[in-house]
C-alpha cells in the first residue's frame, strides 16, 4: 500500500469513522514494520531428508531410530496413542496436552522389519518404518491406514525456524473430518485447509476459510478403521486434502493423499485408531475431559449486541415470561461496558446490575458476560494499569508494547503464554462475578486486531513467554485463545471453588474443551449459513469439542420467519443453544417473526427443555468419554459409505437421529438412516434402516427419530425425571444410561443404566446395578409400539 491508497482507504471509511478508519491503517502499518524489523527475510534455505537408516535403539514403548540426518522416536502410549517426532522431539512440552504425557506401554516393542526397516506393535496399530523414513500405520491385521512418506524439510542457511511438509497416503476409501471448525464440512473436500485462528471480519458463509477455531486433527474415517492424527505443532500452516477413489472393479484404486505444511515448529504427530468412539475416548484421555456445563448452560440463551440498557434486558425476559417460552441465560454483549472497556460495566444504562442479575436468577435466568482479551491502552484505565504493573502484555522485539485496534480503539493484548499474566488475568473475572455474571463468553480472542490492509491479528513477531521458553506470535498465535480460556478456567475455579466454571471461546485449539466450548461466531443469515453452523459443530465435535452452537438466525441482516424456524429448530438440538446477532441486524425474538413461527418455536423450546435430562446425560458422558452430543451418522457405522457422505443429519447421543431442514420451501426431506429400526418421534411410524427414507418435514418440526430400544431420560410435565422408552423390535433389547443433574457443583453423580426388553406382551425396563437388576426408581413411558 501506498500513500495514494491510504489516502483513498481513508476517505472511504467516511467521516463518521474516519477515527477508527485511520487507527486500523496506523495498526496495519505498525504491524508491518515490526515484522519487518523483527523477523528478517528467510535467504537461502537448504533442504534436508531422514537419509538412510543407521540404527536403532529401543526404548519404553517403542524406541528412536537413527538416520544420517535426523532421528526418529517412536512411542506408544498406555492410552493406545502412538506418538513420534522427528529430530529428536518428544511430546513435551504441549498446550494440547492435558498435563503429562501418558506413561509408554512397556508391551510396545521395537523390533527388526523386513528390507532393513523397523517395527513397533501395539495392540491396536502396527508401526512400520522403513528404511527412508516412511512410517506406516497398520491395523493389527496388517491393513494401512496411513503412510506418511519420508518428511522434508527447508532449514533458512543464516539460522532460523525449519520449515517443514509432512505428505500422507490414506485409503481409497478413506473420508476426512475435523481440523477444527470449517464451514464447508464436516465432510472435508478436496482443497488446502489453513491453519491460523482467523476472524474473517465480516459475517462467514460455507466458502469462508480458515475461521475462528483451525486445530492440526484430522479424523480419517476408512472401511478398515477410523484414525485421529494430531500434528502437535501450533505455527501457521496447511493441510491440503484429496480423496482417493476406488478402481470400482476395474482400474486400480488410487489412495487419499494428505499433506500438511508447516512454517515451524516440530515434526511430531500422535495417531489413534480403532472404532470412532474409541478413538475420541484416546482424544480425550490425551488432551482433557471437556469441561462439564452446568445444566442452565444446556437450556436456551438469548444475546444480542446493543440490548443497551437495563431496561430492554427486562423487556426480552418479559416478553419469554409472558408467552411461556422457556429462557434460561441472557448474554451482554460489549454494549454493557464502559466505553467498550472488558471488566467494566457502563453506569448509565446498566446502574444496577447485581440486582438485575439477583432478580433474573431469582427466575432461573443466568446472566453471562462478554469478556474480549484487548485491553485499551490508556493510562488511568484501572485494568492496563494492574495488566502494566505485572509487565502482562505483549511486546515486540525492541521492547515496545504491540497495539492493536479493537472495540475501545488502541488496545494491547495480555500474553496468555505466562503462568504470571494468566493469573493476573484469572484474578479479574472476581469483578464480574461480583456484577453477578454466571458464565463467560470469550471473543476476539484469535486475537483480533482490525486492520486497513494485511491480516487481522498482532505482527508476527510479537513476543511470547511461551511458559518459559521465549518465542514469537508465529507459535503462539494459535494457542492465544486456548490460554486465554486457561487463564478464566483457573481464575474462577479460585474464586468460586465450589461451582464449576462455564466458559464459551470463539477461537482455541486442541484441547480448548478442557476449559470450556465454543461458538460458531459470525455465521452469516443465509440459508448456507445455516448448513455452515451444524458443519462447525459435527467437525469440531470430532476434534474433542463436543459443546458448540451457532448464533440462531444468523448474526447479520435479517432471516425471513421460514429461515429462522428452521434455525431455531435446529439450534435446540444443538449443545449451545443461543439466538445471537449483530446491532445492526434485525430482531430475533422469536415472537418478532409472526404467529405461527411463535407457536413452532415455542415447540421447539418447550422440546429442549423436556429433553434436558438427556443433554445432561450427554455432557457427562462427553466428559467421561471423550464422544461428542452430536455425531455424524456414521458415528457407530463407519464401514457404511452411504452415511459417510452423509451431512445433513446427526446423532444426538445414542438414541436419538435429528434430520433439520435445511432448504428453503422444503416440506419433506430424505433422510439416510443407520442400520436398525427407528421410529419417527412425531408420528410413531417406524422405518428400517439401513436406507433412505422420505419424511414429512412441516414447518410446524424438524424429523427426528428414535432408535428402537432407547430409554431416553426426559423431563416429566410436573418437573421430575421420567423414562421415554422406544420399543425394541421383537425379540430384540435396547437400552440407555442416565446420568442425574448434580448442580453447578463437582459432585460425579453415577451413571445409571437401563435396559429395555420384551418380556410376553410388554415392553418392561429395569435398571441395572452393581446391587443387581432393580425397578427403575422414575415413571415410565413406552412409546411406538403402534
Ligand atoms: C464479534 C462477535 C460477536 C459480537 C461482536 C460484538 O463480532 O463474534 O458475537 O456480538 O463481536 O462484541
Amino acid at each position: 500500500m501506498d500513500g495514494r491508497d491510504l489516502v483513498r482507504s481513508v476517505s472511504v471509511v467516511g467521516s463518521r469513522k474516519a477515527a477508527q478508519g485511520l487507527r486500523t491503517v496506523r495498526a496495519a502499518w505498525r504491524r508491518r514494520r515490526i515484522d519487518a524489523a523483527g523477523l528478517p527475510a528467510r535467504g537461502v534455505e537448504r533442504a534436508r531428508v531422514p537419509g538412510p537408516v543407521q540404527e536403532a535403539v529401543p526404548g519404553p514403548g517403542g524406541g528412536v531410530i537413527r538416520f544420517s540426518r535426523s532421528e526418529l522416536r517412536i512411542t506408544v502410549a498406555v492410552n493406545g496413542a502412538v506418538f513420534w517426532g522427528w529430530d529428536g522431539a518428544g511430546p513435551e512440552p504441549s498446550y494440547a496436552l492435558a498435563g503429562r504425557c501418558p506413561e509408554p506401554d512397556p508391551r510396545a516393542v521395537l523390533e527388526p522389519d523386513t528390507d532393513g526397516g523397523w517395527r513397533v506393535v501395539a495392540e491396536r496399530v502396527k508401526i512400520s518404518v522403513s528404511r527412508h523414513g516412511a512410517v506406516e500405520v497398520c491395523t493389527p491385521g496388517g491393513v494401512m491406514l496411513r503412510r506418511d512418506l519420508p518428511p522434508r524439510w527447508w532449514e533458512p542457511v543464516d539460522g532460523g525456524p525449519a520449515r517443514w511438509v509432512q505428505r500422507s497416503e490414506v485409503a481409497a476409501d478413506a473420508r476426512f473430518f475435523g481440523l477444527g471448525g470449517r464451514a464447508s464440512g464436516p465432510r472435508l473436500r478436496d482443497g488446502t485447509y489453513r491453519l491460523w485462528n482467523t476472524d474473517p471480519g465480516r459475517a462467514f458463509g460455507p466458502g469462508d476459510d480458515p475461521l475462528y477455531v483451525t486445530m492440526p486433527v484430522q479424523l480419517v474415517v476408512a472401511d478398515a478403521a477410523a484414525h485421529l492424527v494430531f500434528h502437535d505443532t501450533s505455527w501457521d500452516g496447511s493441510v491440503t486434502l484429496r480423496e482417493g477413489a476406488e478402481g470400482a472393479g476395474s482400474g486400480h484404486d488410487r489412495t487419499g493423499r494428505c499433506e500438511v505444511r508447516m512454517e515451524g515448529g516440530p515434526l511430531r504427530c500422535w495417531v489413534m485408531a480403532g472404532t470412532p468412539a474409541r478413538v475420541l475416548h484416546t482424544w480425550a484421555s490425551l488432551t482433557g475431559a471437556p469441561a462439564l456445563p452446568p445444566a442452565w448452560a444446556l437450556g436456551h440463551h438469548h444475546a444480542r449486541w446493543g440490548f443497551g440498557g437495563e431496561q430492554e434486558v427486562r423487556r426480552i425476559v418479559g416478553g419469554y415470561q409472558e408467552r411461556g417460552l422457556p429462557l434460561d441465560a441472557v448474554h451482554l454483549d460489549i454494549d454493557h461496558f464502559d466505553a467498550h472497556q472488558v471488566f467494566t460495566v457502563d453506569q448509565e444504562n446498566f446502574p444496577k446490575l447485581p440486582t438485575l442479575a439477583e432478580e433474573l436468577r431469582r427466575d432461573g435466568i443466568r446472566l453471562v458476560s462478554i469478556v474480549d482479551p484487548a485491553v485499551k491502552a490508556a493510562p488511568g484505565n484501572a485494568v492496563y494499569d494492574s495488566g502494566t504493573g505485572v509487565d502482562a502484555f505483549v511486546r515486540d522485539p525492541s521492547g515496545r508494547l504491540v497495539e492493536g485496534v479493537v472495540w475501545p480503539g488502541e488496545a494491547v493484548y495480555p500474553d496468555f503464554t505466562h503462568a504470571r499474566v494468566r493469573k493476573w488475568w484469572g484474578g479479574l473475572y472476581e469483578e464480574r462475578l461480583a456484577q453477578g455474571f454466571a458464565g463467560f463468553w470469550h471473543d476476539m480472542n484469535e486475537p483480533t486486531s482490525f486492520t486497513a490492509f494485511g491480516e487481522s491479528t498482532l505482527p508476527r513477531a510479537s513476543r511470547h513467554a511461551m511458559e518459559g521458553r521465549g518465542g514469537d506470535h508465529r507459535e503462539a498465535h494459535n494457542v492465544y485463545a486456548l490460554c486465554m480460556a486457561r487463564a478464566a478456567y483457573e481464575g474462577l475455579r479460585e474464586l468460586a471453588p465450589a461451582e464449576r466454571p462455564f466458559l464459551f471461546s470463539r477461537s482455541g485449539w486442541a484441547g480448548v474443551q478442557r476449559y470450556g466450548g465454543t461458538w460458531s461466531g459470525d455465521v452469516a443469515t443465509g440459508w448456507p449459513g445455516l448448513r455452515a453452523s451444524l458443519s462447525l459443530v459435527l467437525g469440531l465435535g470430532l476434534c474433542g469439542v463436543p459443546y458448540s452452537g451457532p448464533d440462531v438466525g444468523g448474526f447479520d441482516g435479517s432471516p425471513s420467519p421460514e429461515l429462522f424456524l428452521r434455525w431455531f429448530q435446529l439450534g435446540a438440538y444443538l449443545p449451545l443453544f443461543r439466538t445471537h446477532a449483530s446491532m445492526r441486524a434485525g430482531r430475533r425474538e422469536p415472537w418478532e417473526f409472526g404467529s405461527e413461527v411463535l407457536e413452532h418455536a415455542r415447540v421447539a423450546l418447550l422440546e429442549r427443555r423436556r429433553l434436558l435430562p438427556y443433554f445432561v446425560t450427554l455432557a457427562h458422558l462427553a466428559r467421561r468419554t471423550g464422544a461428542p452430543y452430536v455425531r455424524p451418522l456414521w458415528w457407530g457405522a463407519p464401514e457404511d459409505r452411504a452415511l459417510r457422505d452423509c451431512e445433513d443429519a446427526f446423532l444426538l447421543g445414542d438414541g436419538l437421529l435429528v434430520a433439520p431442514v435445511l432448504d428453503p420451501g422444503a416440506d419433506r426431506r430424505a433422510v439416510q438412516l443407520p442400520r436398525g429400526r427407528w421410529y419417527d418421534t412425531q408420528t410413531e411410524r417406524v422405518y428400517e434402516g439401513p436406507g433412505q427414507v422420505l419424511v414429512d418435514a412441516p414447518l410446524s418440526r424438524i424429523p427426528v427419530f428414535a432408535r428402537a430400544g432407547a430409554v431416553l431420560p426426559v423431563r416429566d410435565e410436573d418437573g421430575g425425571v421420567g423414562l421415554e422408552v422406544w420399543a425394541p423390535a421383537r425379540g430384540r433389547t435396547g437400552g440407555g444410561l442416565f446420568v442425574p443433574d448434580a448442580g453447578d457443583g463437582w459432585d460425579e453423580p453415577e451413571v445409571e443404566r437401563f435396559v429395555a426388553r420384551w418380556e410376553g406382551r410388554r415392553v418392561v425396563v429395569r435398571r441395572e446395578g452393581d446391587d443387581g437388576v432393580s425397578a427403575p426408581p422414575y415413571p415410565v413411558r413406552v412409546r411406538g409400539l403402534g
